[in-house]
């Protein structure tokens, strides 16, 4: 674990504050706990903090956020310097690379990534490559040890890596891409290499009433379609084409405004109670929890979800094509259809 420190002066704004769209969803977030607790919406506003200033938290973040919570600088410090996922520092525009070290990513190849960065990056962690475009660091498990070795980039990770692969990772960035993330050997989430090898005669049309969990699994299943690749790689040209006119600060609101219309939201989940967004393939705790800052807290908002709509959600998250590509609609119309018969 390497020593965690911020940013040497010459590097750090004179202020920081929140947009207006990143206020409101920051003030939300507090009422969300006692007012005695606020304290605890402490990793989700440093975590937007970091979002919005590309990535890295300044000093002055730090103390912004803890004067809106009430909390000592230095108890805010100790939580933004102890946690990997928080970058005190400016990192590579384009990317920066995380490599897990701990003991299954290295018995599984992390050192080769680690000298692959050493040589496409910079020397030692931490430092920007020549053109800004990456940095990189070593950090400890990320979670994933199922698929070592891997590499976590921003909030996507990248797994069961090989030099190779790694290397065409980096050239898709390089390119100013955003390529597919998780495994990056054809495998589909944790499960085995070759496919299954257990549970082989289970038969999931056969099993119990239970109609979301059936169409879950065969919407799971059943992969992209052609016409879902084909429509997402349109999508992704056209939309980094109109991103690349706007400016390099602009916010995630700004890219999504840029490109397309923001879905309505609801002011809270009907009935106090959401639908479980990550059973849509592609959709993480992260994301989720990006959608309801949005207002989206049902599998049926999602399938209502418009081109226009579809195109700014997915620049907002930072990955235009993917909802296509994931076919995010196609799966939510099918969960919003059997979510009677599951209850979260
Ligand atoms: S050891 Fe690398 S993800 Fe756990």
């Amino acid at each position: 674990m390497s020593v965690r420190r911020l940013a040497p002066d010459e590097v750090q704004p004179a202020s920081f504050a929140f947009t207006p769209d990143n206020l409101a969803w920051a003030r939300k977030t507090i009422g969300q706990y006692p007012p005695e607790r606020k304290a605890s919406a402490v990793i989700p506003l440093l975590w937007r903090a970091q979002e919005q200033h590309a990535y890295w938290l300044p000093k002055a973040a730090i103390e912004y956020i803890a004067d809106m919570l009430d909390m000592p600088y230095i108890r805010v410090f100790e939580v933004a310097t102890f946690y990997t996922m928080f970058q005190l520092q400016p990192v590579g525009t384009k990317a920066h690379i995380q490599v897990c070290g701990t003991t299954p990513c290295m018995l599984r190849g992390a050192e080769a990534l680690i000298k692959i960065c050493k040589s496409r990056i910079h020397h030692e962690p931490f430092h920007l490559s020549d053109d800004g475009d990456f940095s990189w660091e070593e950090v400890e498990c990320a979670g994933a040890c199922v698929n070592a070795p891997m590499i976590q980039v921003f909030s996507d990770t990248y797994e069961d890596l090989t030099p190779e692969s790694f290397e065409a990772v980096l050239d898709a960035f390089a390119r100013g891409e955003t390529p597919m993330p998780g495994p990056q050997n054809g495998r589909r989430g944790a499960e085995p290499e070759g496919g299954a090898l257990t549970l082989l005669d289970l038969s999931f049309d056969a099993a119990p009433p239970g109609g979301a969990m059936v169409a879950e699994k065969k919407v799971a299943e059943a992969g992209p379609s052609a016409a879902a690749l084909a429509l997402a790689a349109q999508e992704e040209a056209d939309i980094k084409a109109k991103l690349a006119t706007l400016a390099a600060d602009a916010t995630p609101e700004q890219k999504a405004d840029a490109v397309g219309r923001r879905p309505q939201g609801l002011p809270v989940a009907r009935e106090a109670k959401a639908d479980k967004l990550q059973r849509v393939k592609g959709i993480g705790p992260v994301n989720e929890g990006k959608l309801h800052a949005l207002g989206i807290f049902h599998f049926d908002q999602i399938a209502a979800w418009t081109r226009e709509e579809i195109r700014w959600v997915g620049t907002y998250l930072s990955f235009p094509g993917r909802i296509d590509r994931e076919e995010w609609t196609v799966q939510a119309k099918a969960l919003a259809a059997g979510a009677p018969s599951v209850k979260e």
